[in-house]
C-alpha cells in the first residue's frame, strides 16, 4: 500500500502462495492463474532468503520455470531452508528439476528439447495432484533437461511418451513437481492441477476476493494517512480512477483529485472524466484546462521521444502548481499495478533496451517529497477492473481501453497542431464507434486512428484532392507486451473507411495496419 520508506512492516496480505521466480517466461501467468482460483500469491526472486519468505507466512511455495539448466554449476537455486520448512511445495519445469537435484536425484540433459504439446498419461498413483484429471490429456512442454531418477520418498505420478517423469510427488512431505506447464492454456487440465495443489494438498482456505480486498484497502488507507491531506492525478484511465475511488472511500474530503486536461484526449473524454468523478462519484475534483500550454510546448516538436518528454515534464509542472494551492498535502495516490512492481525489481541487465519513455506520474513523488499511497500495488489489471466493478465505477471507465499518457500527440506522426488534432480525434471517434457497435467477440484490446504525415491524390465529386492518409490500428493482446493485428471483418473496415473519408475533412485515404508487435509497437510513436 505505502511505498517501502513509509510503510509500517506488514508482510502478510492474506495467507497464500509465495512464488519463487527463476526468470520464467510464464511467471506472471502462474500468478494470474492462482489468483483466478481465489488464492492470494506474490512473486519474489528465487534467491529470497527463507527468513524473508517466512515473514509473509505463506501457506505454500511454488517454484517457477526458468531459462537455465540445473546441471550447470552457476544454476540459480533457493535457500535450502525452504525445503526443510515443512510447507507444501510445487515445482514447475525448472522448479521440478531443482527440487529433484536439491533432494538428491539424478537429471540428464536431453539431446534435443521437448517443446510443444504432449500426451500426458497419469499413473494409477497420480493421487491428490491429479484428482479429476483423466488418465490421458494434453499438456504443454518446454524443457531441455529431464529427471531420470526420483529423490527418496517420491513417486512417479505421470509421464509423456518422451518424458518418463512428467510429474513426481512425495505425498507425506507435500512436495510435488511437474515437468509441463499447468499455467498455460494449452495444458488441458492445468487449472485443475493447480487447484488440486492449492486446495487439496496445501489446504488453503482464505479466499482472495475483490470485495474483501476493497474493505481491507479502505481500512489500510485510513490507518496510514490519518488526518493528512492527499492528492491524486486523475488521467481518465481505470487505474487512477480505481485508486482515487478507494482513497475517497477511506478519507473522503481529505482527498483532492487533479485532472489535467492537456488537450490530447479523445473526443468528449475530458468532459466525461470530470462529470463521472464529480457528479457520479462525488469526488473532489480540480479540473485544469492546460490545453493551450501543452500545445504551445509541443510547437515545432516532431520527434516522438521529444514529444513524450515535453508532455511528461509539462504534466509534472502543472500538477505541482495545483498541488501547491492545496494546504497540508502529505501524500500522493498512485495507481501503480503489480506488474510494475515486479518489473521494477528486474535486474537492470535483464530490463532490455528502452523503446519509449512511457508517460506516467512516476516522476512526481521524488520532486514533491510526498508519501505514496499505492492501493493497487498487489493487483493485476483484470483485478483492478474487478475492483472498479465492486466500487460501482461507470462502465465507460472500468472498460476503457488502454490509452497512452501522451494521448493523441503520439498518434499524430510529426507536428501536433490544432487542425491535425481535430482530424485524428474525429477519425478515432469513428473507429471507436464502429468497432464498439460491431460488438465483436472477443473485442480487440485496442483500436484507434493514426494521422500519418503522408498526403496522397484522390478524387471526390469530380475534383482532385491532395489530402491526408489516416491509418487504422486494431490489435488483439493479453497484456500489451505482445500483440497481433485484429482480423476485423471486411464490412466493418469498409464502414470505417467510408465514414472517415466522408465525415473527416482533410482525409481522402484510409489504410489498415497489419503488423504485429513485435516487430512493430502498438502505438506508432
Ligand atoms: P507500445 O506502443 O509500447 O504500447 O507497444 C504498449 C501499450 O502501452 C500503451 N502505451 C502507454 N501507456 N503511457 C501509458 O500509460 C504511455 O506513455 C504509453 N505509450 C504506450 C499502449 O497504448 C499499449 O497499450
Amino acid at each position: 500500500m505505502l511505498s517501502p520508506s513509509q510503510a509500517p512492516r506488514r508482510d502478510r496480505l492474506l495467507r497464500g502462495v509465495c512464488i519463487l521466480d527463476f526468470g520464467a517466461q510464464y511467471g506472471q501467468l502462474i500468478a494470474r492463474r492462482i489468483r483466478e482460483l481465489n488464492v492470494y500469491c506474490e512473486i519474489v526472486p528465487h534467491d529470497t532468503p527463507w527468513t524473508e519468505i517466512e515473514r509473509r507466512e505463506p501457506a505454500a511455495i511454488l517454484l517457477t520455470g526458468g531459462p537455465e539448466s540445473t546441471l550447470v554449476p552457476e544454476a540459480p537455486g533457493i535457500d535450502p531452508a525452504i525445503l526443510s520448512a515443512g510447507l507444501p511445495i510445487l515445482g514447475i519445469c525448472y522448479g521440478m528439476q531443482l527440487l529433484a537435484r536439491d533432494l538428491g536425484a539424478e537429471l540428464v540433459r536431453e539431446d534435443r528439447r521437448e517443446y510443444g504439446p504432449a500426451e500426458l498419461r497419469v499413473d494409477r498413483a497420480g493421487g491428490a495432484l491429479f484428482e479429476g484429471v483423466p488418465r490421458e490429456s494434453r499438456v504443454w512442454m518446454s524443457h531441455g533437461d529431464s529427471v531420470t531418477h526420483l529423490p527418496d520418498g517420491f513417486a512417479e505420478l505421470a509421464s509423456t511418451p518422451r518424458c518418463g517423469v512428467a510429474a513426481m510427488g512425495d505425498a507425506r512431505r507435500k512436495i510435488y513437481g511437474v515437468q509441463f506447464h499447468p499455467e498455460v492454456a494449452h495444458t488441458q487440465f492445468g487449472k485443475q492441477i493447480l487447484d488440486n495443489f492449492l486446495h487439496r494438498i496445501a489446504g488453503i482456505t482464505e479466499r482472495w476476493e475483490m470485495k474483501s480486498f476493497v474493505e481491507r484497502a479502505v481500512a489500510e488507507i485510513r490507518a496510514s494517512v490519518g488526518s493528512d491531506n492527499v492528492i491524486c492525478a486523475l488521467s481518465g484511465g481505470v487505474d487512477s480512477a480505481v485508486a482515487a475511488t478507494l482513497a475517497a472511500r477511506a478519507i473522503g474530503t481529505q482527498l483532492t483529485c487533479v485532472f489535467v486536461d492537456h488537450g490530447l484526449l479523445r473526443k468528449g473524454e475530458a468532459e466525461a472524466v470530470v462529470a463521472a468523478f464529480r457528479d457520479v462519484l462525488h469526488l473532489n475534483v480540480v479540473a485544469v484546462d492546460a490545453r493551450e500550454r501543452f500545445l504551445a510546448k509541443l510547437l515545432g516538436e516532431s520527434d516522438p521521444e521529444r514529444k513524450r518528454i515535453v508532455i511528461g515534464h509539462e504534466f509534472i509542472r502543472v500538477f505541482e502548481e495545483e498541488a501547491a494551492k492545496i494546504a497540508g498535502v502529505k501524500y500522493l495516490v498512485q495507481g501503480t499495478l503489480y506488474p510494475d512492481v515486479i518489473e521494477s525489481k528486474t535486474p537492470a541487465s535483464k530490463a532490455g533496451h528502452k523503446i519509449k519513455s512511457h508517460h506516467n506520474v512516476g516522476g512526481l513523488p521524488e520532486q514533491m517529497h510526498l508519501g505514496l499511497v499505492e492501493p493497487l500495488r498487489s493487483l493485476f489489471k483484470d483485478e483492478v477492473r474487478a475492483v472498479g466493478r465492486v466500487l460501482d465505477l461507470p462502465k465507460r471507465i472500468v472498460e476503457r481501453q488502454p490509452f497512452p499518457g501522451p494521448g493523441l500527440a503520439v498518434r499524430i506522426i510529426g507536428d501536433v497542431t490544432p487542425e491535425r488534432l481535430a482530424i485524428v480525434r474525429e477519425a478515432d471517434a469513428i473507429v471507436c464507434e464502429e468497432i464498439e457497435a460491431a460488438a465483436l467477440d472477443p473485442k480487440p484490446w485496442q483500436y484507434f486512428a493514426v494521422l500519418t504525415p503522408v498526403r496522397s491524390v484522390g478524387v471526390m465529386g469530380d475534383g482532385r484532392t491532395y489530402a491526408n492518409l489516416v491509418a487504422v490500428r486494431a490489435i488483439t493482446s493479453e497484456d500489451g507486451m505482445t500483440a497481433d493485428w485484429a482480423r476485423l471483418p471486411h464490412a466493418l473496415l469498409e464502414r470505417i473507411s467510408t465514414r472517415i473519408v466522408n465525415e473527416v475533412p482533410g482525409v481522402n485515404r484510409v489504410a489498415y495496419d497489419i503488423t504485429s508487435k513485435p516487430p512493430s509497437t502498438v502505438e506508432w510513436e
